[in-house]
């Protein structure tokens, strides 16, 4: 077995028998990006990232991760920053060290694959807005979601790095699907594609560090491009994975400021710079030009640490168990209590190895990870002996149709003939490349901000994210006031708001973290209160388990628990109306209830329409996947019970057809 090359480790005696550096490892800071995306929300500010830009350009990384991802999102979203401008803004003050970002094939930086014309005008944007290196990926690893972007990338003479994501059968590399010969042939076709690096794309902190090193070892072998490696610290192996593929020859690893690493971010930076130290593989960091850039995290991190998740150790043991993402499995905990069954935990364990076989044995990741989390959810809830995929959610759909590419294995032929009745698109699914099917989208989005977007880079914004985009863009040119939650936020804001906790915590409200609360009813209801003009979202149950009643203040005998509101990681578009108690339904029908809490999509029929067995009456969205609510029986629509956005308790009559 290779090693890495070292000489005597103790420092200044032995100095003549110091191994000469033959290879440095590369190095990418990801603070900027997957620090912050990882450990609080992707809430990281530019002005924040500003103020030590210059520190951290003299660090000597390789590059910099910056932008992409979820960030685009949140700016526009949340922080009331023009993602473009936070992107040029850093490059002024960052000029040596090239600027790296990730981008999700076809669905760019958004959750959907987006037409053809607007990939090539984000990727042509970001290139002239100064992206240096593109991290590709495809949740599928279907490279063909890969084409037009790279097209745009190598136009613009940037660098392209390919990406597979890392995932796994069992719980190591190896078995029917995800073996070493798999990532082999993925390696070669990304560098058939012209990938200028390629990276190991570990999501969820999955790859065992002997595993690590039979891989990076085998790719060295096999293809020209260098290796990166990506593996978030979440189960705890990364840093082991990273210093196991340094050994078998990995070129450049990712890492944080430690700070901003660790739990389900990344390893940290300065570990790893002086376990290098004296060997032949030295990354020729300065450790101390390293720390200044730290004390800086460790002082602004008081602006986040609200939205740390401290409730877990900071080794997710799930990962090790089950090789479940941690994002996923609190998903799957928070539906199965919402929907009062969290004793079916140990059921969906044993079925999501199945449901996801059947679904092609997709990697699990987002969004992958959520769809198949969710069927299975579905799966152990609803189906009969006689029955299964009863309720299929609308994402599942998409995946058989092939919306989302090519599953490493096909999907089980009768879930997907199943999944496709009646599809919108056909009942055939498709072979071809996803964007394939789908038509231009920019002349529309230019036309539906006309007036308001200025140039190219606006209509994007809204292109991508039409809701919240327009939103964003109003803000941008004065026409609507930034909400005070978006605006940043000084230390003396920060200071304060503490304070304001403490007084919550000691008054009425009482925090989440320091009281247990009990088990959530369904007659859990949620309200926006303010204190002393700070805004909290407060879960509110009625003691004694009583119906649910129409919304109204606090009666006295509940037990509130409270979340200051930025803490709430839901990406939801708009708040939702706060739910409304269901009227009660009328004689002489066949009542449709909500088969779990959700939100109405959109109501697919209204009174007075006739429907036949099993026509969609209307789309439930549950935890972010749509679940089409089909009529029990023929008859007419008698009663329609909500507006399209609401927000529904589990059992509340939706519609009523007799
Ligand atoms: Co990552």
């Amino acid at each position: 077995m290779e090693k890495v090359q070292h000489g005597k480790l103790i420092s200044g005696l032995l100095d003549d028998e110091k191994v000469p550096v033959t290879n440095p490892v590369k190095i990418q800071d990801l603070t900027f990006r997957d620090g912050h995306q990882s450990l609080f929300a992707t809430r990281g500010r530019n002005e924040d990232f500003m103020e030590i830009a210059e520190e951290m350009d003299k660090c000597g990384f390789y590059s910099m991760e910056v932008w992409g991802g979820a960030t685009f999102d949140t700016m526009h979203r949340f922080l009331g920053e023009d993602p473009w401008q936070s992107l040029r803004n850093l490059k002024e003050k960052i000029k040596n060290t090239p600027f790296s970002m990730l981008l999700r094939g076809q669905n760019l930086v958004g959750y959907r694959n987006y037409a053809d014309d607007v990939a090539e005008a984000f990727v042509d944007r970001a290139a002239e807005n100064g992206m240096d290196i593109f991290r590709v990926f495809d949740a599928l690893n279907d490279y063909r979601n890969f084409e037009t972007v790279v097209k745009i990338i190598k136009k613009k003479g940037k660098h392209f790095q390919g990406s597979m994501c890392y995932s796994l059968t069992e719980d190591r590399m190896g078995g029917p699907v995800y073996n070493l010969e798999y990532y082999l042939q993925k390696a070669k076709d990304l560098e058939n594609m012209g990938a200028d690096t390629i990276c190991i794309k570990d999501m969820a902190g999955l790859i065992n560090p002997y595993d690590a090193y039979v891989l990076v070892k085998a790719l060295k072998e096999t293809v020209k491009a260098p290796i990166h490696l990506h593996s978030h610290f979440t189960s705890g192996m990364a840093d082991m994975a990273l210093l196991k593929a340094i050994e078998a020859g990995v070129d450049i690893v990712d890492t944080c400021l430690s700070p901003w690493a660790y739990r389900t971010s990344h390893p940290g930076i300065e570990p790893l710079v002086a376990t290098l130290r004296g060997t032949d593989r030295d990354t020729g960091l300065d450790l101390k030009q390293l720390a200044v850039c730290s004390e800086y995290f460790e002082k602004v991190s008081a602006k986040y640490k609200h939205l740390l998740d401290t409730r877990m150790s900071i080794i997710d043991i799930n990962v090790l168990l089950h090789q479940t993402p941690g994002g996923m499995l609190s998903n799957l905990y928070n539906q199965l209590r919402d929907m009062n069954a969290l004793d079916k935990m140990d059921e969906v364990f044993r079925q999501l190895p199945i449901v996801r076989r059947e679904l092609g044995q997709v990697p699990l990741v987002t969004p992958t990870s959520q769809i198949v989390g969710i069927q299975t959810v579905n799966n152990v809830l609803f189906d009969t002996p006689q029955e299964r995929y009863k309720m299929t959610t609308a994402q599942v759909k998409d995946l058989c149709y092939g919306l989302y590419g090519k599953t490493a294995v096909p999907i089980d032929p009768e879930v997907q003939k199943k999944a496709l009745k009646g599809y919108a698109r056909g009942e055939t699914p498709i072979t071809v490349r996803p964007a394939d099917v789908l038509e231009p989208e920019l002349p529309k989005a230019e036309k539906d901000v006309e007036g308001l977007a200025k140039d190219l880079d606006d209509i994007l914004i809204y292109a991508l994210y039409p809701t919240t985009g327009k939103r964003f863009l109003k803000w941008k040119y004065g026409l609507e006031e930034i909400p005070a939650e978006v605006k940043p936020k000084t230390m003396e804001d920060v200071m304060r708001e503490e304070e304001l906790v403490k007084k919550a915590k000691a008054g009425l409200l009482v925090e989440k973290s320091a009281k247990a609360a009990p088990e959530k009813g369904p007659g859990t209801r949620i309200f926006n209160v303010f204190v002393d003009g700070e805004y909290f979202e407060v879960e509110v149950e009625q003691v004694g388990g009583a119906a649910p009643a129409v919304a109204a203040a606090p009666a006295p005998r509940t037990a509130p628990t409270v979340t200051p509101k930025a803490a709430a990681p839901a990406p939801a578009a708009a708040p939702a109306p706060a739910p409304k108690a269901a009227p009660a339904p009328v004689a002489g029908g066949t009542a449709v209830q909500a088969p779990m809490p959700g939100m109405i999509i959109r109501y697919e029929v209204k009174e007075g329409d006739e429907v036949k067995e099993g026509d969609t009456l209307l789309i439930l969205e549950a935890m972010k996947m749509e679940n089409s609510i089909a009529s029990p029986c023929a008859g007419t629509v008698k009663q329609v019970n909500f507006k399209d956005g609401q927000n529904v308790q589990k059992d509340d009559v939706l519609i009523v057809v007799g």
